[in-house]
This record gives C-alpha cells, structure tokens and sequence, in this order.
C-alpha cells in the first residue's frame, strides 16, 4: 500500500493505504464526496473530470479520470469544489459563465470552469487550445468563448494560490515507487523488472479504466528530475523521458516550428500536460506523433538498464508492432535531435483537427543544395505496423533536381515502403494516397505555393 500526500483545494490530505491504481476521479467521487468533477468518457476525451495541478512548475489543467493517486505526491489539487472561494463567492469565470449563458445541462460546465480558470491564473487566452479537450454536447462553443474573454481581465483570486511550502511528499510504498532520481529508478528496476513504468498514465490510466487491469508494482517518473530536463545546446536538444508533451512543444517550437504545430494537435491541452515523450516513444505505438517527427530530425534514443547505457537511432527501436529493442530492467533515458537548419514539416491527418489520433502523420526533413536534394529524411505513422522511415522514397529524391518530376517520382516510389492497413480511421488506399500527396505539399509549400488546408475554400 502506498502512502500520498498532497493539498486538496487547500487542505491537506495524507493518505496511508491508498491503492497505487485508483484515479483521483474515483477517489474524489468515492472517498470525498466530490462529485463537482464529472464523469464523462473516463479515458482522457471529454475534460468533464478536469481538475487543477500545481506544483513547483505551476499550474496545469489534467484529467482525473486517468490520474492515479501516486501522481499527486506532493503536489496541489483543486476541484471545481475549490474554484470558488472558501466563502463561497464565485470565481470571476463562474460568475462570466453565468452572466453569458455558457451552461445548459451543466454536465460539462465543471471541466470548462476548471479549465478556464487555470488559464486565468496562468495568463493564457489562447481559449481555442485551452479547450480543446472539453465537449460540450449542448450550449455551443459561443458563450463559453464568450465568458472566458469576459473573465479575462479580472484579478486572480487569493484563493487560487498554493504555498509550495505546504506541499511535501510522503513517498509512495513498495507497490508504488516514486523515485527523484533516475539513479534510484535505474537501481529499482533492475531488482523489479516487471512492475509498470508510468510517466504521465495518458496509456496506463486506460489500461486501468477500461481494460480493467490492475499493475501490481508501479514505478512513477514524474518527480525524477534528471528525466525532466530539456537540454538545448549547440550540437543536439537532449529531451528527457519524463518531459511532458506540453514542455517539450513550448520548447520546441520556436526551433522547429512545424513540429511545435503538430504536438499542438496532440490529444488536448490536458493530454499534453501528463502525458510524457518518453511514453510517445516506449509505448510503441505505430500511431503516435512524436516518433515521426523525431526519426526525420534524425534523432537518438537512449536507453538505460543498471548502470549500462545504449543509444540507437530512433527508428531502429521499433522492431515489429508491439515489439521494440528494449530489455527487461531497461527504460527511455531521453532522446536527443541534432541540431540542423530546420527543414521540417509535419502532417498530421485526422478525422477531428483537435484531439484526435493520426490517420496518418508525415514528416519530411529534405535538405535541397544548388537545385538538387543533397538529403532526405521522411517518416511516417499510420502506415505499418511502427513508426517507419521512407527509404524507397528518399532513395528516389536524393541527387536528384528539386523538381515536380523528382516529386512524382518519390510519390511512386510510396508503394515499395508501404502497405498500409485499412481501419476505422483511414482505408489502405486513403492512406497511401494521402501519404503520396504530403510530399507534392511538402515542395509545394517550399517553392512558395501556400497550402494550408485550414485556409482551404469550397
Ligand atoms: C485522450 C487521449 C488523446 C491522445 N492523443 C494522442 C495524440 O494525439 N497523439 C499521440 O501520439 N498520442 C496520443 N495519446 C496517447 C498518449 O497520450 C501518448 O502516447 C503519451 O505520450 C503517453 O505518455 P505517458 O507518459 O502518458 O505514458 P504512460 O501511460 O505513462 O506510459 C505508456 C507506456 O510507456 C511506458 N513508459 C513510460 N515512460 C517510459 C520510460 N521512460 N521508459 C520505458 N517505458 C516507459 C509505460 O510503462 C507504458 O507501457 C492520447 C491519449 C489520450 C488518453
Ligand atoms: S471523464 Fe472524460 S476526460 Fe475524464
Ligand atoms: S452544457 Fe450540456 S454538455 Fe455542455
């Protein structure tokens, strides 16, 4: 059993037997009463369970539905319960969602307090990101917009603020692990290669709430602050394991830009905030957003078990769907992208702009020297069964002159590479296609043809 503690909208909590898989949502209905944070989805899609974090780093919108307990050690937690004052007075963006008719059944309009109410406290008014991850089935987007730009202006009540002073970890337990240093999770497990790494629980947590398993041992890595580093220097950006998605695109962005606009379209702002980069990488998934990228910036995974370290490039990690190069006792370290003149474009397609998983998600890194293509670095998701470089492709570009030929080309070459799957997100055929005209896109807009599908006309 596994002891946490933490602020609960400013009352200490301390829990000596907590179940190291129980999420705060369950907890907080179930244990608490507080049953402001809602239900909706349980698997991270609907932001009806928002809640406020903060710690050291400030405040973060998350979903409760697929945060277990461990994950707050240590940390401050505010419900909608504690939005609105101790007296009871309402915070400026409850009274806004009042006075702009932002609710109608209500069911939805605990999550979008909440998120509003941390992008009051932090500044932000890019309300199209802040809620993307929150449905709302029946007001409309309109007035909630509406109340949010109204609210904006106000001062941030005291409430709103923890005393990181008051906040002090009790440490987990031997069937959760919270370690502060990768030297001590190295050590850890090693002795317990079995137990479940959990780095922002945006996969594990619906492990637990919808295929109803229930890991025995966990580690957590949020608080090992030798993976929470981004390292940018003159020769390579070193990205640590536990940095969440949301770092990692402030950070990014201003680099790469066209990856900084592909991890805005991952999951939403909630999803970005616990989810981490080493879990995009280690879970394998042949639809994940950031291994493209990283595999056309020519990136390096390292890997650590015990005191020994490996590092490959990243696109030999993925070996076969569900299968990667990693031992027993071994896990994600960082991964670093070399430093280069930015060339990268990224491509996500799916079914919803916002919060959706790739249909299929290209990026191309193709570096063009007196008219022809001196190299190519191409990758995509959502085309077989890992993450996979385009090899035909690049073969069919390089030395060749930067020309709609040379194009055509490297589109007929997409077939060697690839035979796509059709599932519910995309036909064979579809992908292959779209896959085929990301390319024509990619010299399209480098020889100055806009093409935004955002900006796209009937
Ligand atoms: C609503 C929703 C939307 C999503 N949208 C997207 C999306 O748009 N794009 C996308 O790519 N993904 C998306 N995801 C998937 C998920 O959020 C990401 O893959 C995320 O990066 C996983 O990171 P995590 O830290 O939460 O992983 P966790 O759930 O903590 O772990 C995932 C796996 O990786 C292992 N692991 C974690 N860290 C390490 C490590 N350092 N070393 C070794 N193993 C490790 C865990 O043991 C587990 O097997 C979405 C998920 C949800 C719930
Ligand atoms: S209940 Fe839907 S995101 Fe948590
Ligand atoms: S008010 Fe009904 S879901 Fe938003």
């Amino acid at each position: 059993m596994t002891k946490v503690s933490f602020l609960l909208n400013g009352d200490p909590v301390r829990l000596e037997n907590a179940s190291p898989t129980t999420t705060l949502l369950d907890w907080l209905r179930e244990e608490r009463q507080l049953t402001g944070t809602k239900e909706g989805c349980n698997e991270g899609d609907c932001g009806a369970c928002t809640v406020m974090v903060s710690d050291a780093r400030g405040s973060r919108a998350v979903n409760a539905c697929i945060l277990l307990l461990p994950q707050l050690d240590g940390k401050a937690v505010r419900t909608v319960e504690g939005i609105a004052g101790p007296d009871g007075s309402l915070h400026p963006v409850q009274q806004a969602m009042i006075d702009h008719h932002a609710s109608q059944c209500g069911f939805c309009t605990p999550g979008f307090v909440v998120s509003l109410a941390v992008a009051h406290k932090t500044g932000r008014r890019d309300y199209d990101d802040v809620l993307a991850g929150n449905l709302c089935r029946c007001t409309g987007y309109a007035p909630i917009l509406r109340a949010a730009h109204a609210a904006s202006g106000a001062p941030v009540p005291d409430w709103m603020e923890d005393d990181p002073a008051r906040l002090s970890p009790a440490g987990g337990g031997n069937d959760a692990f919270l370690p502060d240093t990768a030297d001590a999770l190295a050590a850890w497990y090693l002795e317990n290669p079995d137990a479940t790494l959990v780095g922002g629980a945006t996969d594990v947590g619906l492990w637990i709430t919808k295929r109803l398993q229930k890991p025995e041992k966990l580690a957590f890595l949020a608080a090992v602050e030798d993976l929470r580093q981004i390292e940018i220097g003159e020769g390579e950006i070193r990205v640590g394991a536990a940095v969440t998605v949301a770092e990692f695109a402030a950070a990014i962005a201003p680099i790469h830009p066209s990856l900084g606009e592909l991890l805005r379209r991952f999951g939403s702002l909630q999803v970005r905030n616990a989810g981490t980069v080493g879990g995009n990488i280690a879970n394998g998934s042949p639809i994940g957003d950031s291994p493209p990228a990283l595999i056309a910036l020519g990136a390096r995974l390292h890997l650590r078990r015990g005191d020994q370290r490996r590092d490959m490039p990243l696109e030999d990690f993925f070996i076969a769907y569900g299968k990667q190069d990693r031992a027993r006792g071994e896990f994600v370290e960082a991964v670093s992208i070399p430093r280069q003149p930015d060339r990268l474009k990224c491509y996500k397609l799916s079914k919803r702009f916002d919060q959706d998983i790739s249909a299929v998600c290209g990026c191309f890194s193709i570096r063009v020297d007196g008219g022809k293509v001196a190299s190519a670095r191409i990758a995509f998701g959502g085309m077989a069964a890992t993450p996979r470089r385009a090899a035909a492709v690049e073969a069919a570009l390089i030395a060749k002159p930067w020309t709609k030929a040379t194009i055509q080309a490297g589109m007929e070459a997409f077939a060697q590479d690839f035979s796509p799957l059709s599932d519910m997100r995309a036909s064979a055929r579809y992908r292959l296609d779209a896959a085929r005209n990301m390319l024509m896109r990619y010299y399209l807009e480098d020889i100055g043809t806009p093409a935004n599908v955002l900006e796209a006309k009937p």
